[in-house]
């Protein structure tokens, strides 16, 4: 089996995280619990800024904090230095919870409303990532009332399509993204924000998609968007001094995934950008990145108590666990592929591979359609790997199951981050039918 950053297997032969004995996480905060391995979130952010620095290129790397979104993990990013991507009020709002310095927020977003951009100039945070021309409009309205710029990129759709789920490529013209480069009206959107006495337009912005293996795509993206600085520059005498390639880079969940590392990604763009400044002479911009999935896909492991089997004769054994598509809904609905084990006996050779299902009332509710784990029986502890992005983020209270808890490993401590739900919590929103016709505020 493939082992991530810190994991290793102890003398009782169960998993272990940040140094740390999953059956004794399993014990202490029950289960389904995610557990993030702290060192390798740290790692990577290192890896990535110090790929930068090496290149002597000015740069930011924003963490894409809807691959998971707390105020713990805020905090981490904060400590490595990070800045931050956020697409709603309510991951703003998480990150002023959070207190995260504003001044390297990062808000996208294809939908923002009027009441999230008055946040953003509320808290004056870095740029507002500006995706459509109600958008533009809205801006530059609060903006003049308020007589307070604002800083902006221009998201672009640069037409390149990269191999990945159909529902997670956004870099190709048909989108419902950002401004296309070919059709003009990128440039409508540049010449509507590039003069405007409020508005400090930095440079643009693309994001091709996620869980990307191909550099080419990168490449070809980062390409497309310094051909239209150049172009901006001839027209209008404008140097963006920002360019912002998005994120996207791809990660291993199973052998079947084979990235290069993170930061390979990144070598990648910023050597096609500085080729390019070189070819036009272009002052090198500051280039800024979002990672998400790389950052803490493959740090989070999600422990699921092993309850309910059921062997259909002659073609395959399920093993039920106390979770499923409530807290990770992307075999569901991406057909995303995952390996397991069975944390508490990691040196009993696998059997059989086992169906992993979910617990929730859905036949498609299956985790692993083939998992090679040790024989599971009821009460093992099955580790299902690299659940650390978009699974929390992404979980819901299907069939009223709670969603889980978040534990932080690291240095052999552990350490709650997110509360497990209570069923008080799964009906908080509820108003009683006698307390509603009474208009009784609750
Ligand atoms: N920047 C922008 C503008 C994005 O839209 C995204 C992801 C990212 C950065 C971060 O991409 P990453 O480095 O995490 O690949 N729910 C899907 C993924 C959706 C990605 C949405 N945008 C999944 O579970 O695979």
């Amino acid at each position: 089996m493939h082992f991530y950053g810190t994991q290793t297997v102890n003398e009782k032969g169960h998993l272990t995280i940040g140094g740390v004995d999953t059956v004794d996480l399993a014990h202490s905060y029950g289960t389904p619990l995610i557990a993030y391995d702290i060192a390798l979130f740290r790692e990577r952010a290192k890896a990535f800024k110090e790929t930068f620095k090496n290149a002597g290129i000015q740069a930011q790397v924003a963490y894409a904090s809807k691959a998971f979104s707390s105020i713990a993990i805020y905090e981490v990013a904060q400590q490595e230095g990070l800045s931050l991507d956020v697409v709603s009020g309510g991951e703003l709002y998480t990150a002023i919870a959070a207190d995260f310095p504003r001044e390297r927020i990062h808000f996208h977003g294809n939908n923002k409303s009027y009441t999230e951009l008055q946040l953003a100039f509320d808290e004056k945070i870095g740029c507002i990532v500006i995706d459509n021309f109600s958008e533009i409009a809205m801006v530059k309205e609060i903006a003049e009332i308020r007589k307070e710029s604002m800083k902006v990129l221009i998201r672009v759709t640069p037409g390149v399509e990269a191999s990945t789920h159909n529902y997670i490529t956004t870099g190709q013209e048909d989108s419902k993204f950002g401004f296309d480069l070919k059709n003009g009206q990128a440039d409508e959107a540049f010449k509507q924000l590039y003069d405007h006495p409020y508005i400090g337009l930095l440079g643009m912005h693309c994001h091709i998609g996620s869980q990307i293996f191909e550099t080419d795509a990168f490449r070809l993206a980062a390409k497309a968007l310094m051909d239209k600085m150049v172009a901006w520059r001839e027209q209008h005498q404008f140097i963006c001094t920002v360019l912002n390639l998005g994120g996207g880079f791809g990660i291993r969940y199973t052998e079947e995934d084979e990235p290069l590392h993170p930061s390979a990604y990144v070598e990648e763009m910023t050597s096609v950008v500085l080729a390019m400044t070189r070819e036009f002479q272009y002052p090198i911009p500051e280039i800024w990145i979002e990672p998400g999935r790389s950052l803490v896909g493959d740090a989070g492991t999600t422990l699921y108590t092993a309850g309910s089997t059921k062997e259909v004769p002659g073609v395959r054994k399920y093993i039920a666990v106390d979770g499923g598509m409530t807290d990770n809904i992307r075999p569901a609905l991406y057909e995303a592929k995952y390996n397991a084990a069975t944390a508490n006996r990691m040196n009993v050779p696998h059997s059989d591979p086992v169906t992993i299902a979910g617990k929730c009332c859905e036949s498609g509710d299956k985790l692993i359609e083939e998992a090679f784990i040790a024989n599971p029986e009821e009460g093992d502890l099955i580790a299902i790997f690299c659940t650390g992005a978009y699974t929390y983020a992404m979980a819901s209270n299907y069939n009223r199951l709670p969603r889980p808890a978040i534990v932080f490993c690291e240095d052999s401590e552990h350490q709650l981050v997110v509360r497990r739900e209570t069923y008080e919590d799964v009906i908080r929103l509820d108003i009683p039918l006698q307390l509603a016709k009474r208009g009784e505020k609750i």
